[in-house]
């Protein structure tokens, strides 16, 4: 917990947003996540999310603790800043049981577009997932994003994205690893081969709020969080599984 602490506080003191960035990612095949949403303010990009219907975008909590006025969600987007279809945000529904930084519990959030969005080659919703099933550990997933690709560095222009694997929780959530942080409906990530740097493996600086896919076409996760340590690969990324939310999700959709 102290550890987290120190990781979110060296967050919060090195910019007013928490965010999550992918360090040693390939560049996406353009568009073929179509699902793929930026988060902005002012036109900066802030976090990722996903397109879930025609109406509703599902992010992380933490992503829109900030008036939504300012916010926009840009769909259809490859690379960052070039112009795509761009709505602003009718509702946000917070997960009623969400804790805020430092904590980060039920860190999911939807929010309402305020125009229906029209499905194209390149803005296309991805499916919830179908059981109440966690992500088993081993399980191979992707993440993608438009966050930092370096530390100290710049957002990544083209949508980047990174495979990974899932760890096992307990172990994830023993004193080496977050140390009792991590919840029982959060995945903990690590890079896919064994071969690549710990760096490789670091998820941070506005990629939060992404999905973590793990079967073809449906979000298993949302990106929440992860430590700003890029060597340490004890701090390994964490996502909220979406399952165990569905039941909240449906009725948020249906109303
Ligand atoms: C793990 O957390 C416990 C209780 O919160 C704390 O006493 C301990 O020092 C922590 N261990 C490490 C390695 O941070
Ligand atoms: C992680 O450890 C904490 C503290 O021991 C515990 O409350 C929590 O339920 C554990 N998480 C999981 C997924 O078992």
């Amino acid at each position: 917990m102290l550890l987290l602490l120190m990781v979110l506080e060296a967050l919060w003191a090195g910019g007013n947003t928490f965010e999550t960035h992918i360090i040693g990612g390939r560049n996406a095949v353009p568009h073929s996540r179509p699902y793929m949403v930026s988060l902005q303010k002012s036109g900066c990009h802030q976090c990722g999310g996903v397109l879930l219907n025609q109406n509703w975008v599902l992010t992380a909590a933490h992503c829109v603790t900030q008036p939504t006025q300012q916010l926009r969600l840009v769909l259809g987007l490859h690379v960052l800043g070039e112009p795509s279809p761009t709505y602003r945000i009718k509702k946000v529904v917070l997960h009623p049981k969400h804790k805020p930084v430092p904590h980060l519990e039920n860190d999911l959030a939807l929010l309402k577009l305020d125009g229906k969005v029209k499905p194209s080659k390149t803005i296309q919703p991805l499916a919830l997932p179908q059981g109440r099933q966690a992500v088993a550990a081993g399980t191979r997933c992707s993440v993608a994003g438009w966050g930092l690709t370096h530390q100290p560095g710049q957002l990544a222009k083209v949508l980047q994205e990174l495979d990974l694997r899932v760890l096992d929780t307990r172990m994830c959530n023993n004193s080496r690893f977050w140390n009792g942080t991590i919840s029982p409906h959060m995945i903990c990530l690590a890079a896919d081969s064994k071969s690549q740097a710990p760096c490789k493996v670091r998820v941070l600086g506005g990629d939060s709020g992404g999905p973590v896919v793990c079967r073809r076409g449906q979000v298993a996760g949302i990106l929440s969080f992860s430590s700003v340590e890029c060597t340490d690969i004890f701090k390994p990324p964490v996502a909220v599984a979406v399952a165990p939310y569905m039941p909240w999700i449906k009725k948020v959709l249906r109303h």
